[in-house]
């Protein structure tokens, strides 16, 4: 048995000469800055790579992954990143990916017992308490994925609500932030329209994209059948 994962080391040698060899200096070229346009929030889940399902290179994507996409009013780390990202960086963008299927907001929907991480994914429960009238009438295999969406819509609300989005804004520098979620079955990723650019325009942004979620899960239902 070998210890050394060389695989993956063979693996780093041939990408990096691939790279150079499609694009001279590629690496001494990053040395000198990074440049990204967008911050990508996502799920910590193996199958959502997060450069390669948007074709972007090194350089191009500033990247925080969590257990389910969660941003945190208290969460340092990921606040770092969001500072950081939007302060010295100057990202345009910030997006909160989450995918379907995830297994962090399927434990969270069914009170699964996970571990230390139950304490994390109480966040995506606190999610699910505030929608649980309305999730109780979805049918109960589309559950985990409406769970997934609105998380997403909430996770970029607390982004657009952190103090150096609104201070971005405040100041008027260009920053979007996004909600999309990225289907396992097909690769593809989907805007789910919670797309705020501006303090004023977060509510409207959220009560709009939370309403085109219920309009998608339970088309038949009345709005007024909801609280
Ligand atoms: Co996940």
């Amino acid at each position: 048995m070998t210890t050394e994962l060389k695989e993956l080391f063979e693996n780093n040698l041939r990408w990096a000469r691939d790279t150079e060899t499609r694009s001279p200096g590629f690496f001494t070229g990053l040395l000198k800055q990074q440049a990204p346009q967008y911050l990508w929030i996502g799920c910590a889940d193996s199958r959502v790579p997060a450069n390669d399902l948007v074709g972007l290179l090194p350089g191009e994507l500033f990247v925080h992954r969590n257990v389910a996409n969660v941003v945190v009013h208290s969460d340092l780390n990921c606040l770092s990143v969001i500072q950081y990202a939007t302060d010295m960086l100057k990202v345009k963008h910030i997006i909160i990916v989450g995918h379907s299927g995830c297994g962090g907001v399927a434990a969270a929907l069914h009170d699964t017992r996970i571990g230390l991480a139950d304490n994390w994914i109480r966040h995506v429960q606190d999610v699910r308490n505030r929608h649980q009238a309305w999730l109780e009438m979805v049918d109960e295999e589309q559950r985990v994925n409406a769970l997934c969406e609105l998380n997403v819509v909430e996770q970029a609300l607390n982004a657009c609500q952190t103090t150096i989005v609104q201070d971005a804004w405040q100041r008027k520098q260009e920053l979007v932030v996004h909600g999309w979620v990225y289907g396992l079955h097909n690769g593809q990723l989907q805007d789910l329209r919670m797309t705020v650019a501006s303090a004023e325009d977060t509510m409207t942004a959220y009560e709009d994209a939370i309403n085109l979620i219920r309009v998608r899960y339970t088309p038949d239902l009345v709005p007024s059948e909801v609280d």
